[in-house]
């Protein structure tokens, strides 16, 4: 299974070594099987990458939160996909919920993302969701949309070795998550769906997580559910005390 820690735009440089220090001593020290992955602000990545790297076989990797859709030139303000080579990333969050809405990220834009994390060999973890509570039907349909224009961007394998994140947004923050066996119909749907258009793909290859307020007291109703196959945390995330609660209960399912 796999756990994320999404910092969001949280989080200060002073915390930083504690924080990897201590999750991973308790990682090793409760024999943590699962995959865990951090997602600091960008500009905290090589503070983490630094402290990673000092931590003999460490069990924790990073995630990035976002990349331009530009390699290099005059775009004040961004980072490219290349530059994440620097810091061993390993996964990278595309058109998250946040960035679809705070920064007019279109479908167009997040395809044209996805597309070049795959390129660069990064490991792409796309969110999709609705954005109100709705009918099953009418979120399936969203989140069709969503993938569609990836799939029509970057091809029927794009979510070969590519991970999901279906986040309702009604639940992110909200400290309400979705019922779990809401979310594992809407997994099922996904992974029926990608494995439609791509014969070839076995379904159950496809990591789909659930995020929208996990907690230590939801994880495991979710976590048991057939077709969820890992959290994205934001909150919970921030604090060692808070995610890994979260961390060692997903690993007793
Ligand atoms: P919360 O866990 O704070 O609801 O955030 C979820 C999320 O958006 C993770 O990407």
């Amino acid at each position: 299974m796999l756990i994320i820690g999404n910092w969001k735009l949280n989080g200060r440089k002073e915390n930083i070594k504690n924080f990897f220090v201590k999750l991973n001593n308790l990682c090793e020290r409760f024999n943590i099987k699962n995959d865990i992955s951090i997602s600091p602000p960008t500009i905290y990545l090589n503070k983490s990458y630094n402290v990673l790297k000092n931590i003999n076989n460490s069990r924790i990797s990073l995630t990035a939160q976002n990349i331009d859709i530009n390699l290099s030139g005059p775009f004040t303000g961004e980072t490219s996909v290349e530059m994440l080579k620097d810091f061993n990333v390993k996964y990278i969050i595309v058109g998250h919920s946040e960035r679809r809405i705070h920064h007019n990220e279109n479908n167009e834009i997040v395809s044209k993302k996805f597309y070049l994390v795959k390129k660069n060999n990064f490991i792409p973890i796309l969110c999709v969701g609705e954005s109100k509570r709705k009918k099953i039907e009418e979120a399936k349909k969203n989140i069709k949309k969503q993938i569609d224009v990836i799939l029509k961007y970057c091809g029927k394998y794009s979510f070969r070795n590519s991970i999901i994140a279906y986040e309702p947004i009604w639940a992110i923050g909200s400290g309400f998550s979705a019922d779990p066996d809401y979310v594992n119909d809407i997994h099922f749907f996904i992974k029926n769906y990608i494995s439609k258009e791509d014969i070839f793909f076995k379904k159950n290859n496809l990591i789909i997580q659930y995020g929208g307020s996990v907690s230590e007291k939801n994880v495991q109703d979710f976590l048991s559910k057939k077709y969820i196959d890992g959290i994205l945390v934001g909150g919970c995330s921030l604090l060692v005390e808070t995610f890994f609660p979260i961390i060692k209960k997903s690993d007793a399912i």
